[in-house]
This record gives C-alpha cells, structure tokens and sequence, in this order.
C-alpha cells in the first residue's frame, strides 16, 4: 500500500481536460490496487497569469516541491503567441519549474499501437516496428543560456547556448543506461561540424560510452538525424540529445505514432520529477471534449513506474490503453472513414473506457 501526495497543473487550453482523466486513471488504480493517492492543484500558464500576473506563482511551485509527483497538462496561449512583445509569457512558467526543481532529462518514448499502425502518414510497414526514446536534455542549452536580450534599440537580438561537461555527462549516462536495458545502442544528435557546444557534447559523449561496452554509440548531425527519423524510423533506440534539438526532433517523431495526442513525457531530477503529455495546449480544442486524452494517461502510467516503481500498476494502465484501441475505440485525431460513430469517443469517454479495462 502506498500513500503519494500528486501535484496537478492543469496549465492552458486543453490541459485540464486531459488531466482530469489520468487523474481519473490514477484514481482507479489506486482503489483497484489498494494504494492511497491525493491530488492537490496548482495554476501554471496563461490561466496563472490572468490570476495572479506570473506565469508560475510561488505556491504553485511550493506544492510542486512538496509532492511526490507531478502531473502537468499543457501551456501557451494564442494572445501571447501573436504578441512577441509580451513580458511576461505562459512558456516561462514551464521553464522557471524545470530549472527550479533541476529537470534535467526528459524522457520522450515513441512507440506504435498495433492498432493504429495505418494512421501514420508514413508507410505501415516503416513504422511497425518502431521503439525508440528520445532522452532530451532539459535545463541547458539556447533554452536558458544568458546573455539573451535586445541590443541596438530592439533591432539585433541575441541568445546564447551554453553547455558545461557535467550538463552533458549526467544526461548521457541516462541514455546509456537506458540503452543498457533496451537494444543496447545510442544515437547521440548534435551540430558538431558548426557548433562548438555540439563539439563538447560529442566529446564527453566518447567517454561516458567507454563505461558502457556493450552499448553502441552512433553520432549524427541533427539535419541529418531529421531525415532519417522519417527514413528509418525502427533503426533508432535510445537519442541523445540536447533540449532544442530534442524539442524539434519529438515532435518530428510523434507523427511516425500517429497522433501528438498519444505521446508521453517524463522530465526527471535528482529529488522530482514531472509527467506530461508532448502535445502542447491546442487552443482550438479547448472545452470541445474532443482532445486525445492518451498521452496524459501514458505520462500517469510512466509516473506509477518511474517515481514509485510500481510496475504492476503501470503495465496495467498501459495495457488497458493497448486494449482500448483493440476494441476499436478511438478520439477524434486518431479515426478515420471506417471508425464507426459508437466507437468515435470524446476526451472523457475515452478516459472512462480505459478505466473499464483494467
Ligand atoms: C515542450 C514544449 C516546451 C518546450 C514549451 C512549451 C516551452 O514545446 O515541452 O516540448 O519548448 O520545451
Ligand atoms: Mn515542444
């Protein structure tokens, strides 16, 4: 029996309908395996900014501290996307809770439903057989190094990335020990033949690998890397790489899964770590019941395992998901002409039913 205080941020658009159903998942599995699940909210995004003018509010972060866990929906807004000039914007409140709480990797899974390997524009037989983690560095990079800022009256603007050998180090050793359970094979990302920081990224990834014998390293240029993710998706493993690149290349590999919408994240620290699906608010979406709640239930599942290693339980969320779509239930951005109308479900239905299958 375990007892797990749950952070939840709902966050912008679509994020609190689609946490409202893996916080109904977790419910469930705590009454069916006997564990003792509480849930606490917190603002996080636009919806925190309207309220209180900051993006992150200290509470929020508080409570985030002081959970076991933390389930995170989806932020960003349109206002603020078509306004460059906004100070104070939903996204920073996102990156103020990685590097606060030192998310320094996050876990991106890619793998195809048998089910819906039809729904991928890329030919069945490419992605069939596709099981690949990307292993993103979070917390450095372009995304936080200073100095950023406008010079020359607004006219010249100005981001700096940065990496230091243990940023690169901690999150190589993560993907290596990935590997280790997985097919044993690395492919870390870079722009070493232009970027200086790529250089270092490769180096010190050569010597964490010489701790790992039995794993094979590859190294690829992330243009390169782009092409091949489409070209070959089954071929990759474990992908090393750095936050921005890695921002780019999961959303690339979410349409080789069909859907955005299906897709899990883990982004992990020393002391916490947070679950969120990799799609992002979906504005048009929002208060439509139509967003596929997936993603977010997967993020739940990946959290059982991952901060409280209870494996049963997370196999049981996933395999209700895998029957789920064997049964031929599907959410909007995964059906297509043959999908019939009772099987065609609404983000809180599709919630439902995968509760009915544990
Ligand atoms: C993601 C998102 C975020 C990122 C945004 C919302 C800051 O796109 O988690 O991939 O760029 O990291
Ligand atoms: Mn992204």
């Amino acid at each position: 029996m375990m007892r797990k205080k749950i952070a939840v941020l709902p966050g912008d658009g679509v994020g609190p309908e689609v946490t409202e159903q893996a916080v109904r998942v977790l419910k469930k599995i705590a009454e069916k395996f006997g564990h003792s699940f509480s849930f606490e909210e917190g603002p996080i995004g636009a919806v925190a900014i309207e309220k209180t003018g900051n993006s992150l509010p200290d509470d929020a972060l508080a409570l985030c501290r002081r959970s076991a866990a933390i389930l995170f929906g989806a932020i960003g807004d349109p206002k603020y996307d078509l306004d460059p000039t906004a100070k104070v914007r939903p996204e920073q409140g996102l990156l103020k809770l990685r590097k606060s709480l030192n998310l320094f990797v996050n876990l991106r899974p890619v793998k195809v439903f048998k089910e819906l390997t039809s729904t991928s524009p890329l030919k069945e037989e490419k992605v069939e057989n596709v099981d690949l983690v990307v292993v993103r560095e979070l917390t450095g990079g372009i995304y936080f190094g200073q100095p950023r800022e406008r010079r020359d009256n607004g006219n010249t603007a100005v981001d700096t990335s940065i990496y230091t050998r243990q940023e690169i180090e901690r999150v190589a050793k993560i993907a290596f020990d990935m590997a280790v359970k997985r097919r044993k094979k690395v492919t870390s990302v870079d722009k070493a033949n232009v970027l200086e920081t790529s250089r270092l990224w490769r180096e010190v990834v050569i010597e964490v690998a010489k701790n790992y014998p039995e794993v094979t390293l590859e190294h690829m240029f992330v243009d390169n890397a782009s092409m091949q993710l489409i070209k070959r998706p089954s071929e990759f493993d474990v992908i090393l790489t750095e936050n921005m690149f890695g921002d780019i290349l999961t959303d690339e590999a979410s349409v080789i899964a069909g859907s955005i919408g299906l897709l899990p994240s883990a982004s992990i620290g020393n002391q916490h770590a947070l679950y969120e699906p990799i799609h992002g608010s979906f504005h048009r979406g929002a208060g439509k019941n139509i967003a596929n709640p997936i993603g977010t239930i997967l993020s739940a599942a990946m959290m059982l395992r991952i901060s409280f290693g209870l494996e049963k339980e997370a196999a049981a969320v996933e395999n209700a998901v895998e029957k789920t779509l064997q049964e031929g239930y599907r959410t909007r951005d995964i059906a297509d002409q043959e999908t019939p109308a009772d099987k065609l479900l609404g983000t809180k239905e599709m919630g439902e039913k995968i509760t009915l299958y544990f």
